[in-house]
């Protein structure tokens, strides 16, 4: 995206354009003079090539102006402190199932503790939210609750927001996946693939019933796969829960993540829900936990703001229809209502969903599950 302007050109519009040229040239990752020579830290490389590829594929002036009047009308209602919604989700996270094939403990659908119904989402349901939020929304994040790729029709589901000009983003425990050729085809562009282990005692002491060399199988099947599919923009990130049985095995996976080809190891702090999972989960290492301990208890170390933008930006929406006002409502507590009845963007400006945003910009203690959340928490670890 580079702003050139025709018109008589003055100072200030030569400025602008030198600068968006230049900024071009630095993050576009197929021009010889863009990142991989101006950037040298991956982690850097990563982020402006997800932004290059964003940019590139889902920019529409009424998506930049619908998420610019979301952004605006979030601080507005933190200041003062009532709900104003002034566009439509910018993001949305889809669950195409909550079925597992693994059973990670401190996980609901994989400890069997998940409260809701179990189910696939159809290829009808997906296609009628798509329709209804493309003119508006940039990405979708196509997961929550169990494994995405175990919903058959899930490819058909990627092609589809791919025709849409929508940046797909999932997350898979790569077990069980389709054939590497329809997933680079398909038009995904970043996939998080959870191997948190670097042997397969350590990776099966959270990935219950999972295969590591199944994983790395998969691994090397998609990377071989991207190498030849010219045009292919997937990017795939390594991201690594990291656990007391794992801590030590960072330096590690990062190798290993080279070795395999992947584009970079994200490390996610994890998290608990019980004194126990202190014990048997939680990092010794502080600098790798989102909690402070104090004897038994465990609260976010850096307090609760009466504030959320989940709200704003990413609501979730259900395999069934059900809207749930984030995805740490893993249990659809807060019921808002269903795109089986009602329109997707009805529900998302709905009385419903502003009493919510009114209650949390008042006091975020009242839901159990807003207590234990990522807002305003960072989840991933950037110091090592
Ligand atoms: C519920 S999973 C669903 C997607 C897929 N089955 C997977 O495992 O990648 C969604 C994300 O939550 C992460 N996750 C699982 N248990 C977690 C925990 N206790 N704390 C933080 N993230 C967790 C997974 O690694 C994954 O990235
Ligand atoms: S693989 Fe993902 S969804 Fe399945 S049990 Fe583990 S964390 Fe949960």
């Amino acid at each position: 995206m580079v702003f050139i302007y025709k018109s008589t050109p003055s100072r200030g519009i030569d400025a602008i354009n030198t600068f968006s040229v230049r900024w071009y040239l630095y993050i576009n990752p197929h021009h010889p003079k863009g990142i991989d020579r101006y950037v040298e830290s991956t982690k850097e490389k990563i982020m402006l090539k997800k932004i290059y590829y964003l940019t590139k594929k889902s920019f529409t002036w009424t998506r930049f102006t619908n998420a610019l009047k979301i952004i605006i009308s979030y601080y507005i209602s933190i200041i003062i402190k009532k709900p104003i919604v002034w566009g439509y989700p910018p993001i949305v996270m889809i669950e195409p199932t909550n079925y597992c094939n693994l059973r990670c403990p401190l996980c609901p659908s994989g400890a069997n503790t998940l409260k809701r119904d179990r189910g696939f989402m159809t290829y009808g349901m997906f296609k009628q939210i798509i329709d209804e939020i493309e003119k508006y929304t940039f990405m979708i994040l196509l997961w929550n609750q169990g494994e995405p790729f175990l919903n058959p029709d899930i490819i058909d589901m990627i092609e589809y927001a791919h025709s849409k000009k929508i940046y797909i983003m999932t997350s898979t425990n790569a077990n069980e996946l389709p054939s590497s050729e329809y997933i680079v085809k398909s038009g995904l562009d970043l996939m998080l693939i959870s191997l948190d282990g670097a042997s397969q005692d350590s990776y099966n002491k959270y990935r219950n019933n999972g295969s590591l060399q199944k994983v790395i199988d998969n691994v090397r099947e998609l990377v071989k796969i991207r190498a030849k599919v010219a045009d292919s923009t997937l990017q795939l990130i390594n991201q690594f829960l990291v656990m007391k049985h794992n801590e030590n095995e960072i330096e590690r996976i990062k190798e290993m993540t080279t070795e395999l080809g992947l584009d970079d190891t994200v490390l996610k702090n994890i998290q608990i829900y019980s004194k126990e999972d202190i014990v048997n989960f939680l990092p010794e290492n502080p600098k790798y936990r989102r909690y402070k301990i104090t004897g038994d208890n465990f609260e976010l170390k850096y307090g609760i703001k009466n504030r959320c933008y989940r709200l704003w930006t990413q609501p979730v929406i259900n395999w069934n229809g059900d809207v749930a006002v984030c995805c740490f409502d893993k249990n659809n507590e807060y019921k808002i209502g269903s795109v089986k009845k009602h329109n997707f963007l009805d529900l998302w400006k709905s009385n419903r969903m502003n009493v919510f945003r009114q209650t949390i910009l008042k006091n975020r203690q009242l839901f159990d599950f807003c207590r234990n959340c990522g807002e305003g928490v960072d989840l991933k670890i950037k110091k090592v």
